[in-house]
């Protein structure tokens, strides 16, 4: 039987809410009757979220705080539940992509590795315990097309989106069973400051292709009226996903191709670039 998840009425916390994709799923899950648990660490953005959903008659409550600390996201779980009660629905959005090729520091990779990966693993240990208890409970990763393929340039970023991708399956194939439902959201390139940041790749593949956090929003707002593991507001990612599975070295050709154009892009910018100083 597929598992629905009604927003009406049921206590969700979304983190890295203040901003971008997480801002818009905060707004369309207050839209459907959601007691909204908005969290970021960027203060200014949480309250403008909190602001607009209650401005259209939405329930929700700021908590500012770091969503990837096991002192942030106990206090964020604690926050929740005071406020709202048994929290129903978790979205761990918040992410990072820190860091460029193998120049990326350390501290780039500790980030991405907490933010994009831990983050997801301490709240897990927190929920789901009461959720097997209960016989259901929701946890919904933004993970990103990078955790399926690749993206180049980012290795931080595409080592981790794999391993937040991995946990969401572990769960699920762990815990489906006693009501549990993951759900892993797998975009490609969104229009918010994380996609203006991102560099040249992006402006390649991803600049004719990007929706608006909007459009997925409504592609988890959709998905949660069943139960699939992946939620692909890019559905082409399924199939570059076969592609990777079924020709492995094919698909790492193409992609070093892709590289190469880049490089020899950043080469032309360079000769320009002395031959302008
Ligand atoms: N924009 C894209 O092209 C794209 C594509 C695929 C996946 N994603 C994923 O979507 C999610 C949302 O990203 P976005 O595009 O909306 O970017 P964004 O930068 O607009 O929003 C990310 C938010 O997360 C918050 N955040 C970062 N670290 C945090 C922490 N430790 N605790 C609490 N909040 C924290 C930031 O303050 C920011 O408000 C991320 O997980 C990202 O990896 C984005």
């Amino acid at each position: 039987m597929t598992d629905i998840f009604d927003p009406d009425g049921a206590t969700v916390v979304v983190t890295g809410a203040g901003n971008g994709i997480g801002a818009a799923l905060a707004r369309a899950l207050a839209r459907r009757g959601g007691r909204v648990v908005v969290s970021d660490l960027d203060e200014a953005g949480t309250s403008r979220t909190v602001a607009s959903i209650t401005a259209d008659g939405g329930e929700a409550v700021a908590v500012v705080g770091d969503a990837s600390s096991e002192e942030g996201v106990a206090s964020l779980v604690e926050r929740a539940r005071d406020t709202y009660g048994d929290i129903d629905a978790w979205f761990a959005n918040a992410g990072v992509d820190r860091g460029r090729g193998l120049e990326a520091a350390e501290a780039d990779w500790d980030t991405s590795i907490q933010v994009n990966m831990m983050a997801h693993v301490r709240a897990a240990r927190l929920l789901v315990p009461g959720w097997v208890e209960r016989g259901r409970g929701r946890f919904v990763v933004t993970a990103s097309a990078a955790g399926l393929l690749t993206m180049l340039g980012a290795p931080a970023y595409s080592a981790t989106k794999h391993g937040a991708v991995a946990f969401a399956e572990w769960l699920s194939a762990t815990y489906r069973h006693r009501g549990v439902v993951v759900q892993a959201v797998c975009p490609q390139g969104v229009q918010t400051s994380m996609l203006a940041g991102a560099g040249p790749y992006q402006e390649l593949l991803g600049k004719d292709t990007a929706l608006t956090p909007e459009q997925v929003a409504d592609t988890v707002l959709e998905a949660l009226q069943g139960d699939d593991f992946y939620i692909l507001p890019h559905p082409e990612v399924a199939d570059y996903y076969t592609k990777r599975a079924t020709a492995p070295d094919r698909w790492l050709n193409g992609m070093n191709r892709i590289a190469r154009t880049v490089e020899d892009l950043e080469g032309v910018e360079d000769v320009e670039n002395k031959e302008q100083k």
